[in-house]
């Protein structure tokens, strides 16, 4: 049931507020990251760490890169995050001193599957997040941690990536709270920044018609890149593959610090870029290739945080509420699935199944 919206897709967009409230539910009481309620790894256990590895395809690999460089910062372990089936194939140095997290909407996707036999036969202990507690995945790991999104219908994941993003970063940090590696402080701002964004996340989507907008004025555009440093360069990606995906327009994405080795060459007033630069550490680097990029006369499109000025001479600027610098990934995103899906409308393309896409890819 569609609940009055003309596609699965912008229904399940709408609903990231309240699937966000169900991912935090029970796992964030009193400004406390605590998932010992359905997660039984022990402290000694999770102290034995010294490598977790995240693995996954498509958006959901997105979500992991989001998960990886947001929890680098607490959880200290080397964490890696690779595509699965590129991890399945490769001679790997992981063990018993390995977690492998295996992210996964449908819980079907063979290449995420065949990782997971992969590292469990060098003794790694296997976590799934999985938006299905009875796939395969879930069946074949040491434990799963359930994104609770609902289901989701439209092929281009949306709501599910929202979904990922809040468990693997809830997981992760409760595993470096085990590990004593979590200042109280720092829970306490997260966990406090976290409940706040399910609001945020409906401000976000207020801002619909500034995004069609821009979608109508880029209309006749054959190719587009996003740029993005940091926690903002997966939202880049995750931003192009939606576009990609329902749209048919070829989009790239580039960490932002790589356009002036290669891509710089394709700049000019054709070719439309998507900036993702919330406030945060980055932001006066990738402003510095904002510059680069109008100084070649491509248009650009700001997607920034409410608390940066105003930039000129730009085509777009998208400005979502304000966040933990880690968090913007949960905001900045949202327009950008907007964008693909309003491109998608506009050309005329069939938005819930797009071509040659299957929902869950079962096949190598
Ligand atoms: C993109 C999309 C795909 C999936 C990928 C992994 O919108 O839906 O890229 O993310 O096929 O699927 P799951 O998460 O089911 O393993």
């Amino acid at each position: 049931d569609k609940a009055g919206y003309p596609h699965f897709m912008l229904k399940e967009i709408n609903e990231q507020g309240s699937v966000l409230r169900r991912a935090l539910f029970g796992r964030t009481a009193s400004d406390l990251i605590d998932l010992s309620g359905e997660w039984g790894i022990t402290p000694e256990k999770a102290k034995t760490f010294k490598r977790m590895d995240l693995v996954a395809c498509g958006t959901s690999f997105y979500a992991a890169t989001v998960a990886q460089r947001v929890l680098e910062k607490y959880l200290k372990v080397d964490i890696r995050v690779d595509i699965a089936s590129e991890y399945r194939y490769r001679p790997l140095r992981a063990g018993g001193d390995t977690i492998a997290v295996f992210v996964s909407q449908s819980g079907e996707t063979l290449d995420t599957l065949e990782a997971l036999r992969h590292v469990k036969e060098l003794g790694a202990y296997t976590v799934a997040a999985t938006n299905a507690p009875n796939s395969s995945i879930a069946r074949e790991v040491d434990d799963v941690i359930r994104l609770n999104a609902g289901i989701e219908i439209g092929v281009a994941a949306t709501k599910t990536f929202t979904a990922q993003m809040a468990v693997l970063i809830l997981a992760g940090l409760y595993l470096a709270k085990l590990r004593g590696e979590l200042p109280g402080a720092d829970e306490k701002r997260l966990a406090e920044a976290m409940k706040d964004l399910p609001y945020k996340v409906e401000q976000t989507l207020l801002l619909k018609d500034v995004v069609r907008s821009l979608a109508r004025k880029f209309g006749a555009a054959r190719d587009f890149l996003f740029l993005g440093r940091g926690v903002s360069y997966p939202v880049a990606m995750e931003g192009a593959l939606k576009l990609k995906e329902i749209s048919y327009v070829h989009a790239e994405a580039y960490a932002a610090g790589e356009m002036k080795h290669g891509p710089i060459a394709l700049l000019d007033e054709e070719l439309p870029v998507v900036v993702v630069a919330p406030a945060d550490e980055l932001l006066e680097k990738t402003l510095s290739n904002v510059e680069e990029t109008r100084a070649r006369k491509a248009p650009v499109i700001i997607v920034t945080t409410e608390n940066v000025p105003d930039v000129n001479d730009v085509s777009g600027t998208i400005k979502v509420p304000m966040t933990e610098a880690e968090l913007t990934p949960f905001l900045t995103v949202l327009p950008l699935q907007i964008f693909a899906y309003e491109s998608a409308l506009l050309r005329g393309c069939d938005i819930d199944q797009p071509r040659n896409l299957a929902k869950s890819v079962t096949v190598e």
